[in-house]
C-alpha cells in the first residue's frame, strides 16, 4: 500500500527498525536527515544539511537549498493522485452537508488566492494576519501566503480583540484575513466586529479580506476592507510558486510566555516540512486510503502541523471540523467518525476528560470499527482518561500515540510509533528518530541513571525547531538556551523509566496549560491589575477534573471591598476582554497581602499549596518578607 501514496517517504515498520533509525540519526545525523529530505521536491538541493551554535544560538538546516512547500503539499500529488481527496470538511451543524476537496481543486483554490494576495500588492516576506475559523478558506490562506512567499500569522479566533492587536503589531502585518462571523455550537461569534476593534490599534494593516462565511450584517471600512469571494472574481487559479530558501519563513505562531508579551515563533520553510511529513508518517503509521482526523483549532501548532503541513506533505486525506465536541450532543466526536469512517482521530485529554463524564453509550451508539489509530496532544493525559480512551472509543483495539512537543519544536518530539513502538499509558514514551531528549537537574548537570526524575532537555538540533522569537532573538536565546547552556530547555518536567520511556510530569515554568491552552500567568496578572480597585494579584493553578488545570487569582485591593461579587465578575471581564474567555480565573480570593521572599518574588509555590488544599506539605516559611499573611489566606479561604 505504502508505495502507491505519491510520495517516496517511507514509515519505520518495526521495533527493530525504529532503533536502528534513532541509532543512525544520533551517530550521522546529516546523513540521516539528507536521505528523508531527499524524497521531497527541490528546486535546488543543500550544500550542508546542519550548521549550528547554540551558543548564538544559531540553527540552519538545508542551507542554501531552494524550494516551495505548497509544490510538496499540493501540485506533486496531482500527477497520480489529483482526484484524491485532500481534505474533508465538517460543518458546525450537522444538517449541513459536508465537503471534500481533492488535491486538484485545493490547488486550484490556493493558486487563485495566492493571486488575490499579489493583486491586493502582497509579496514575499510580508507579514499576513489569518484570524478566521474552522473553514476550508482557512487552509487555503495560509498555503496560499506561502505560495507567493508572505508569511502567515494566524490568530486563534478564541481570542480577543486586544489578544489580536498584540500580534498583529508584533509582527508588523500588512494584511489580514477575516470572516464576517464563526459558529460554534451555538454561538455565532462577530469575528469581524473583533477585527474592526483591534484594527483601531493597527496602523500597520493596509488591507482586510473578508470571507463571507455566517453572512451577518458587518460594519464595512471602505478603501480598506474587501470581500473574498468578490476579489477572486475571474481571477486565474494559475499561480507558479515562488522559489524560497530552506530558512526563509513560513510563520510565526505565537505562544505564551512567563512574561508578558506573547512569543511570535519563527518556523522556516524546509526543516519544518521534512519534520511534519516524517513524523506524521511515523507516529500515525498512515497509510494511502486513511482518513486521519485532528480535532484541534489550526489557530494551534497542533493544527498547523498535523491538519495542515504534515498530512498534505504525504498526500494524506484529513478532516478539518468546524464545531465542538458538545454540539449538537456530547456525542458529535463519534457522530463525525462514523459519518466519514475515521482511521486516525488526534485530539487532547481535556476532550477525552470532558466526554468521559458522560455515558459510554454515546460512544457506543456509534460504529467506530474504522478506527485504527488513537492520539492525544497537549498536556499530560490522567490514568482515567487514557483508559477510558483505550477500553470505549479504541475498543481495546487501538494503539493510543501519547505525543509530547510544543509550538517551538514544531512536531512531535517524544511519542510512540502507532503499533511500532511499545506504549505505555500515560507516557509520552521514547522519542522520534533525530531527537535526543535527556534529563537534568536544576542545576543544568545530566542525570546519567536511566530511570530518573528532572527537567526535561533536549542536546541537539531537529529540522522542525523554531529559529527565533520574531524581532526579539535575544528572547529566544534567554528563554531556551541560557536557562542549561548546551541544551533546549522546553520547560517541562519529567519522568523516565528503566526502558527509556519518559513521561511528561507538567511545566516547570509560569505557564499554565488550561483545557490544553497554555497561559502565560503575567498577562492575566496584569489585566487583573487592570481592574481600578486591585493593587496585586497572583495567579496560580489547582487541578481541575476536566480542565486538566483552573485558575486561582489571590487580589490585593485598595479598600476591602463590600461587594465581593461584583469585583469578581468585572475582574472575570476584564480578563475575558483583554486576553480572553478561557483564561477566566475560577477562583477569586480577596487578600490583603501576598507571601512574598525577602527580595520581593510572590512565592508562588505557597499559593499554589493553598489553592489545591494542600497546607501539609507547604514547608517553612520563616525565611518569608510576611509569614504571617500565610496563615491569614489560608483562614480566609472559601
Ligand atoms: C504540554 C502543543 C504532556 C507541555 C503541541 C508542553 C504535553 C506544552 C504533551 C506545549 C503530552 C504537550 N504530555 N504534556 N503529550 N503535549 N504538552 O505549545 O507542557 O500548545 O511544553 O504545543 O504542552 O504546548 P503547545
Amino acid at each position: 500500500m505504502q508505495t502507491s501514496l505519491t510520495h517516496k517517504l517511507k514509515s519505520i515498520s518495526s521495533f527493530d527498525e525504529y532503533k536502528k533509525s534513532y541509532n543512525r540519526s544520533v551517530s550521522d545525523p546529516e546523513s540521516f536527515w539528507s536521505e528523508i529530505a531527499d524524497t521531497f521536491g527541490w528546486h535546488r538541493k543543500w550544500d550542508k544539511v546542519l550548521e549550528h551554535d547554540w551558543t548564538i544560538p544559531k540553527t540552519k538546516w538545508f542551507t542554501n537549498a531552494k524550494l516551495n512547500i505548497t509544490e510538496n503539499c499540493l501540485d506533486r500529488h496531482l500527477e497520480h493522485n489529483a482526484d484524491q481527496t485532500a481534505i474533508i470538511w465538517e460543518p458546525n451543524d450537522p444538517d449541513k452537508p459536508s465537503k471534500q476537496y481533492s488535491y486538484r481543486e485545493l490547488h486550484s483554490m490556493v493558486c487563485q488566492f495566492a493571486n488575490v494576495l499579489k493583486n491586493k500588492g502582497i509579496k514575499k516576506g510580508d507579514r499576513v494576519c489569518i484570524y478566521m475559523p474552522m473553514v476550508i478558506e482557512l487552509t487555503v490562506a495560509m498555503l496560499a501566503c506561502a505560495r507567493i512567499g508572505a508569511v502567515h500569522s494566524v490568530v486563534f479566533a478564541g481570542f480577543s480583540s486586544d489578544a489580536l492587536a498584540t500580534r498583529i503589531n508584533d509582527a508588523s502585518c500588512k494584511m489580514l484575513i477575516t470572516a464576517d462571523g464563526a459558529y460554534r455550537g451555538t454561538k455565532n461569534i462577530p469575528l469581524k466586529n473583533i477585527v474592526d476593534e483591534a484594527l483601531h490599534r493597527c496602523s500597520c494593516i493596509d488591507s482586510t479580506i473578508i470571507l463571507k462565511n455566517t453572512a451577518q450584517d458587518i460594519n464595512w471600512v471602505s478603501g480598506r476592507d474587501s470581500w473574498w469571494h468578490l476579489e477572486s472574481i475571474g481571477v486565474s487559479d494559475y499561480c507558479e510558486a515562488e522559489i524560497m530558501d530552506a530558512e526563509d519563513p513560513l510563520f510565526i505562531l505565537y505562544t505564551s510566555g512567563s512574561t508578558g508579551k506573547p512569543k511570535g515563533m519563527v518556523h522556516t520553510i524546509a526543516g519544518y516540512m521534512v519534520y511534519t511529513a516524517y513524523s506524521f508518517l511515523n507516529v500515525f503509521q498512515y497509510k494511502q486510503s486513511n482518513i486521519y482526523w485532528c480535532t484541534a483549532d489550526i489557530g494551534w501548532i497542533t493544527g498547523h502541523s498535523y491538519i495542515v503541513y504534515g498530512p498534505l506533505a504525504v498526500g494524506a486525506t484529513s478532516v478539518i471540523f468546524e464545531g465542538i465536541p458538545s454540539y449538537p450532543d456530547y456525542d458529535r466526536f463519534w457522530q463525525v467518525c462514523e459519518k466519514h469512517k475515521v482511521s486516525h482521530f488526534y485530539t487532547a485529554p481535556t476532550a477525552i476528560r470532558a466526554l468521559k463524564k458522560h455515558p459510554s453509550s454515546l460512544v457506543e451508539k456509534y460504529d467506530l470499527s474504522s478506527l485504527q489509530v488513537l492520539g492525544t496532544v497537549g498536556e499530560p493525559i490522567n490514568v482515567e482518561a487514557w483508559q477510558w480512551y483505550n477500553d470505549i472509543v479504541g475498543n481495546n483495539n487501538c494503539p493510543i500515540v501519547d505525543t509530547w512537543w510544543q509550538t517551538e519544536t514544531g512536531g512531535i518530539m517524544i511519542s510512540s510509533l502507532a503499533g511500532i513502538t511499545p506504549q505505555k499509558s500515560t507516557f509520552a514514551t521514547l522519542p522520534l528518530p533525530g531527537i535526543q531528549p535527556t534529563l537534568i537537574t536544576p542545576e543544568g548537570i545530566e542525570i546519567l541513571e536511566t530511570e530518573a526524575e528532572g527537567i526535561l532537555a533536549i542536546k541537539f538540533p531537529w529540522p522542525g525547531m523554531a529559529r527565533t522569537i520574531y524581532g526579539d532573538h535575544d528572547r529566544y536565546n534567554k528563554v531556551y538556551f541560557s536557562a542549561y547552556p548546551g541544551y533546549y530547555f522546553p520547560g517541562d518536567g519529567a519522568l523516565r523509566d528503566q526502558q527509556g520511556n519518559y513521561r511528561i510530569t507538567g511545566r516547570v515554568d509560569d505557564v499554565i496549560i488550561v483545557s490544553g491552552h497554555n497561559l502565560g500567568t503575567a498577562p492575566i496578572e496584569n489585566a487583573i491589575n487592570q481592574h481600578p480597585l486591585v493593587v496585586e494579584s497572583a495567579l496560580v493553578s489547582y487541578p481541575h477534573e476536566i480542565k486538566g488545570n483552573a485558575l486561582y487569582a489571590y487580589v490585593i485591593t485598595y479598600n476591602k471591598d463590600e461587594k465581593e461579587e461584583e469585583l469578581h465578575t468585572e475582574i472575570k471581564e476584564i480578563v475575558s476582554r483583554l486576553v480572553g474567555p478561557i483564561a477566566k480565573p475560577d477562583k477569586i480570593q480577596v487578600v490583603t497581602g501576598l507571601p512574598k521572599t525577602r527580595s520581593g518574588k510572590i512565592m508562588r509555590r505557597i499559593l499554589r499549596k493553598i489553592a489545591t488544599d494542600d497546607i501539609g506539605t507547604i514547608g517553612d516559611i520563616s525565611t518569608l518578607l510576611n509569614p504571617d499573611i500565610v496563615d491569614e489566606i489560608i483562614k480566609n479561604k472559601k
